[in-house]
């Protein structure tokens, strides 16, 4: 198996999430490792138990401190411990908006209801007040707006008769424990998954102007232009290709740059069999932390080098206004 996933996980209090990732982390199957728990309580229960389970753990508590700061800070422990990704349960911080910008798509959290249903607090005495039939859980990514990134996935959970808020808080937790561990399983390994990362490609490459796609060599390509006369901007590689990669081809400028990029940043960009010779470069798409704008803005240079002039006077015309 590839290396697993390294996971943060911030907590606010006693952890019963944490210790459902963290148990099923200890699958030998599961694509995740837990590399460190934070918590802005020092007292947090959760904290010792990861403790006793041989795993990181860093407290910092935000009293007195400015928000900016103490994200900072949980954030450069997230960052040295090695984390990919940060994994909010039961943290109970709004987070500044620069944290979440630069962990765009790489952090999750857990929601006691079904979004988009009842965002924020008091939640299950507020699906009990409004008569719902359930409550449940939702995994979502974490986005400046307060529970409201794109939901992962969910769980209801029947709201009985004589409910209390207590009494469904309980049952909803134990459905959380199913939840997250598999829903977060589901989203790393998508950073590996070919067929998700040739879908997010192609969305982006046939959003360039007049593209179509072609295969080539029994893989996906896209193409600028007529049907009849388009010229290749982008191939897909998979790794049914000799190549331990998922990748996408795009043109260099140059075989001097193209040269320089794999020896500067070898995790990034590797030197293609056969195309590598004409100058297309592979851009490594199956590697966590994957900036799928810098995906877009290579495919966009390379689109402009074979594109037909009209075609990139436009574009550029557009990007004066
Ligand atoms: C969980 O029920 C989680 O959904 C909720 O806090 C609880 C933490 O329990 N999160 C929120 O309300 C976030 N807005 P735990 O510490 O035992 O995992």
């Amino acid at each position: 198996m590839a290396d697993k996933a390294k996971v943060a996980v911030f907590i606010s209090g006693r952890g019963s999430n944490m210790a459902a990732l963290l148990y099923a982390s200890f699958h030998a199957d599961s694509p995740y490792e837990l590399c460190l728990v934070a918590s802005n309580d020092t007292d947090a229960e959760g904290l010792k138990l990861a403790e006793a389970e041989g795993i990181a753990t860093y407290a910092l508590s935000h009293k007195g401190m400015a928000r900016s700061d103490h994200d900072a800070a949980m954030e450069t422990a997230a960052r040295e411990a090695g984390a990919e990704y940060i994994v909010l349960a039961g943290y109970m911080r709004i987070l500044t908006e620069g944290f979440v910008s630069s962990w765009e798509g790489r952090m999750l959290n857990i929601h006691p209801s079904l979004l988009p249903k009842y965002p924020g607090l008091d939640t299950h005495a507020r699906a009990i007040e409004a008569g719902d039939s359930h409550g449940g859980a939702s995994v979502h990514l974490v986005t400046a707006e307060l529970d409201a990134g794109e939901v992962l996935g969910a769980l209801p959970v029947a709201i009985r008769p004589g409910e209390t808020a207590d009494s469904l808080a309980e049952r909803v937790r134990f459905a959380e424990h199913q939840l997250y561990p598999k829903i977060l399983a589901d989203y790393v390994s998508r950073d590996g998954d070919a067929d998700f990362l040739l879908g997010k490609v192609r969305n982006l490459a046939l959003a360039l102007p007049e593209t179509h796609e072609r295969e080539s060599h029994g893989s996906p390509g896209w193409r600028v232009g007529s049907e009849k006369s388009g010229k290749y901007f982008a191939h897909f590689n998979d790794q049914h290709h000799g190549s331990e990669h998922v990748a996408v081809l795009v043109k260099t400028s140059s075989m001097d740059e193209l040269l320089g990029l794999v020896e500067t940043q070898p995790e990034v960009y590797f030197k293609p069999a056969y195309y590598g010779a004409s100058g297309w470069i592979g851009l490594i798409l199956n590697r966590p932390g994957l900036d799928w704008d810098n995906v877009a803005e290579w495919l966009e240079r390379s689109w402009r080098s074979v594109a037909p002039k009209r075609l990139t006077q436009l574009a550029s015309a557009a990007e004066e206004f």
